[in-house]
């Protein structure tokens, strides 16, 4: 048998095949499965496993825009749902909100088609004319409703808002944008004048059925809010500061909060996003990478594996760029994928994309194995 890690399953195969390697099935057990075979320390980047590749549609027709293009495989900033049809839906930064649509029932593998989206025209939001362009959907099913929180900027402003369309069935056509939620701005209430009201993510504490939204990129990190119980507005005072890198520019965002066996993770992004020029790039480890901290409560303080606190500058880093990947982010974890955890997020794949064009990132995806209450990614 052959190693089964995501490296030597590649090294086996060329790029376009080796989604169709067979690879042995996980046991369970971390040991001897994914990236880290071979190695002692699951937790060393010498461990990150290669993403799952998946298969949609590929439009390169429209590489230079930054609306359209997207979806299918091209994802930005990605939210993935199981649909009321047993198929995954998946939402994108651009295109009003792409929706695409795994046509194998119950896989994330694809083929992934784009099937319309999420608003018919710019979001109802216009503050700083962001609307026509909404960024990083959050899709959550709470009850029978479907609900995406987006976001209305401009690239380098703190005028924000995060806006909310809710749906009974994922399909275009069918949501309902209710507009704002919360904005930011300098003349903004105490967070929000110091905050960017954009990468909103919703999490209801499975214990308390409490319901939170975590926010923020850049001015001053990620922040939280509880909302009120419609979901569609924050409970005012009731903001914590969960993660802040002291030093400038304080380059983190996308928040992303689980909850597994008694404790809360919160998962961001950290580092330049977007806009790589493959002869400029940033330097080494100033571009997009995964961090994650946790925490016994989901109001924090979330600590690192060394112990240091996310609002002190901790943060491990999960999974960054190493061969063929560049500046992973945009993360989300889809619980209960089939019984386990899956962290999915855009890359540049250097391969298909040599000249690192945003246009062209890829939507990957890895299982998460919790090894001693920390997540490590896995190919298998
Ligand atoms: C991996 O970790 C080592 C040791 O901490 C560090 O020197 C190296 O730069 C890291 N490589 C990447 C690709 O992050
Ligand atoms: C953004 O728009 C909302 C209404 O949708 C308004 O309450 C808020 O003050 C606006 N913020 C700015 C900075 O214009
Ligand atoms: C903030 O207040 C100042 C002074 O009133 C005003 O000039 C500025 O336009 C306001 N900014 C926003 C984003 O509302
Ligand atoms: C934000 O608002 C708080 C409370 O009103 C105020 O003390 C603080 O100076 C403001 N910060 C900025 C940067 O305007
Ligand atoms: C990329 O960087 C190179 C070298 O600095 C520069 O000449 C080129 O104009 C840049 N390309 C773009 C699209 O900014
Ligand atoms: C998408 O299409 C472009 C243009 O045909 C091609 O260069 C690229 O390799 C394709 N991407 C993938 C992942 O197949």
């Amino acid at each position: 048998m052959p190693s089964f890690n995501g490296r030597a399953a590649l090294a086996l195969a060329s790029f376009g095949t080796f989604g169709s390697t067979v690879l042995s099935a996980p046991s369970g057990d971390w040991k001897g499965h994914g990236g880290w075979k071979g190695h002692d320390d699951p937790f060393s980047n010498a461990s990150w496993p290669l993403p799952r590749r998946v298969y949609g549609e590929n439009d390169t027709a429209n590489v230079d825009s930054a609306t359209e293009g997207w979806g299918g495989i091209h994802l930005h900033d990605p939210s993935i749902i199981l649909g009321p049809d047993g198929h995954y839906y998946s939402f994108s930064t651009h295109g009003l909100t792409v929706i695409s649509r795994a046509s194998k029932k119950g896989s994330i593998d694809g083929y992934w088609e784009i099937i319309g989206s999420v608003l018919d025209a710019g979001s109802s939001v216009i503050n700083n004319s962001g609307s026509a362009d909404p960024w990083a959907p959050d899709v959550h099913k709470v009850g029978d409703t479907y609900y995406d929180y987006y976001s209305v900027s401009q690239f380098g402003s703190q005028i924000s808002a995060i806006g909310l369309a809710t749906s009974k069935t994922l399909m275009p056509g069918s949501w309902t944008d209710h507009g704002e939620v919360f904005s930011s701005d300098p003349n903004a209430t105490y967070p929000l004048n110091v905050t960017n009201a954009i990468d909103a993510n919703l999490f209801i504490d499975p214990k308390t059925k409490t319901p939170y939204i975590n926010y923020g990129s850049f001015w001053s990190n990620i922040y939280q809010f509880e909302l009120t119980e419609d979901l569609k507005d924050i409970k005012q005072d009731t903001a914590v500061q969960l993660s802040l890198d002291p030093v400038a520019p304080q380059p983190e965002e996308g928040a992303y909060m689980n909850y597994h066996d008694g404790w809360y993770y919160l998962w961001y992004s950290h580092g330049t996003c977007c806009g790589y020029n493959s002869s400029a790039l940033p330097a080494p480890g100033e571009e997009y990478s995964i961090r994650v901290g946790r925490s016994r409560s989901p109001r924090g303080p979330f600590m690192d594996r060394e112990g240091v606190k996310l609002t002190e500058g901790g943060g491990y880093i999960v999974y960054g760029s190493h061969d063929f990947v560049y500046g992973p982010g945009g993360q989300g974890v889809l619980s209960d994928y089939h019984g386990r955890d899956v962290l999915y997020y855009h890359y540049v794949n250097t391969i298909v994309d040599p000249t690192y064009a945003d246009n062209l990132k890829l939507l990957g995806w890895n299982y998460i194995y919790y090894i001693q209450g920390w997540p490590v990614l896995s190919y298998h």
